[in-house]
């Protein structure tokens, strides 16, 4: 909540002060804020406010590689594959190792899109099996029975974790039947030698109720066997809020860890982290600003990030500054747009006519980007008082109740970025040189 706060007082006008003029008290002072409380150190500014392009940066090319740098660098379709690159999430870590690992639980992991799910997934995975335990990941796909979702893990499982010959067992078995969950368990009891950890990421991608119910139950008689596996489920919260209501006493196997947005500390991070490998720097104010406009979401702050760094080296420089920033929200905004032009068109129309309800759209989008997609089950975030979606937004919308959804759950910061640009013009792409 004060998050959100914060937001709405940061951004309140940036992107749409002309470059070079002098920023109002209001944004340093949120700029400092930024540093002071949540004690980040977003990148310093380098000592000349300007820096000349490297002669081997001319030409296309060398922007060419520079772009190819720079989007490497963001990577904002790729989670995190080191543990290092995992920012501000040992809390939900150490309550996963915990819950797995030592109380052997089964997991959820739940959160909205772009959250870091599949990263925090994958960095436990790396801690468990550097902790001995082995690790087996997969994703969902859309119609895939319960059978087609199994088979492939218990191919997976590696003959050490078995009695002698018990593997060759397991893949005769394999070929003769369609597994079930009870048939799964029967399988599974041969794993005697260390946890056998099997991810199921993307679980909100399986549409068959069938496989969901069947997937329940094999969690439920896998614990009540007191089998040396567990199972860590991954996807949006309302998908995971069916899989832990269909068997009420699954709950207390359960550890259910929901992936919140970062604190604005971690997010500028990420920022500086991405920055640094880019080759690039950037401001106090661009970072806060940046930092702003992703409201706690590792997914935007490297699409914006990389959106703005994008802008400054088509400008030829190497010192990302605010009007980058404002001309790569536009930017991003574009990109998402091409994938979702309904909900684009609804909100720059909603912007560019300056509707009353004004206000009103900024604190529901600052308030649905902070929150998770769906209710947690946890019940973690608080509630305020209700906001009623204006009906020009309702389309947009997953349920016109007073805390509303996003169809799509990436969306709200796209809804605020469209409102303080006053609608989102197309971004100036600055290819020529600039002397
Ligand atoms: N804690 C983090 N620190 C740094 N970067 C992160 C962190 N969490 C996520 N990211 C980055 O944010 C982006 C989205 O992360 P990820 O794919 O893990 O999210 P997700 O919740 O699994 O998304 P989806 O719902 O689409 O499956 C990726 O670029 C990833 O590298
Ligand atoms: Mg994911």
């Amino acid at each position: 909540m004060t998050q959100r706060k914060n937001w709405l007082q940061r951004l309140s006008g940036w992107f749409l002060r002309p470059s070079g003029q002098q920023a109002p008290q209001k944004a340093a002072a949120g700029a400092r804020r930024h540093k002071a409380v949540d004690g980040a150190s977003p990148p310093s500014p380098p000592k000349s406010g300007k820096l000349k392009a490297v002669a081997s940066e001319d030409g296309l090319l060398g922007q060419t590689r520079m772009r190819q740098r720079v989007s490497r660098a963001f990577g904002a379709s790729q989670p995190v594959q080191e543990r290092q690159g995992l920012c501000g999430r040992d809390r939900k870590l150490s309550e996963l190792l915990d819950g797995v690992r030592f109380r052997h639980n089964h997991a959820v992991i739940c959160g909205p899109r772009g959250s870091g799910k599949t990263s925090l997934a994958r960095v436990f995975g790396d801690y468990a099996d550097e902790d001995g335990a082995v690790v087996l990941y997969m994703a969902g796909s859309d119609d895939a029975s319960f059978d087609e979702l199994l088979r492939p893990y218990l191919k997976q499982i590696p003959e050490a974790c078995c009695s002698p010959g018990v593997k060759q067992e397991i893949m005769v078995a394999l070929e003769r039947e369609k597994l079930t969950a009870s048939s799964v368990v029967d399988l599974l009891t041969a794993i005697r030698y260390s946890q056998v950890i099997f991810i199921f990421d993307e679980f909100d991608r399986i549409t068959s109720p069938e496989a969901k119910a069947e997937l329940t139950t094999l969690m439920k008689l896998t614990s009540d066997a007191c089998l040396k596996v567990n199972y860590v489920v991954v996807g949006i919260a309302e998908n995971l809020h069916e899989l832990i209501t269909a068997h009420a006493s699954l709950r207390r196997h359960l550890t259910i860890v929901s992936v919140e947005p970062l604190a604005d500390e971690a997010i500028g991070r990420i920022l500086s982290d991405c920055f640094e490998k880019s080759g690039l720097q950037c401001d106090d104010k661009a970072a806060a600003m940046l930092t702003a406009a992703a409201c706690g979401s590792p997914y935007h702050a490297r699409l914006f990030g990389m959106h703005a760094a994008l802008q400054a080296i088509s400008e030829r420089e190497r010192l990302v500054q605010r009007r980058h920033v404002r001309d790569g929200l536009r930017g991003a905004f574009n990109e998402w747009r091409a994938g979702n032009p309904e909900d684009a068109a609804i909100f720059e129309q909603i912007a560019s006519t300056g509707a009353e309800e004004r206000s009103q759209i900024v604190r529901l989008a600052s308030h649905a980007a902070y929150r998770h997609a769906g209710s947690p089950p946890s019940g973690a975030i608080p509630r305020e008082e209700p906001i009623d979606p204006p009906p020009a937004l309702r389309p947009s919308l997953e349920t016109a109740e007073s805390f509303p959804i996003f169809r799509d759950s990436l969306a709200p910061q796209f809804l605020l970025i469209a409102m303080e640009m006053g609608g989102v013009a197309p971004p100036d792409h600055r290819m020529e040189a600039v002397e």
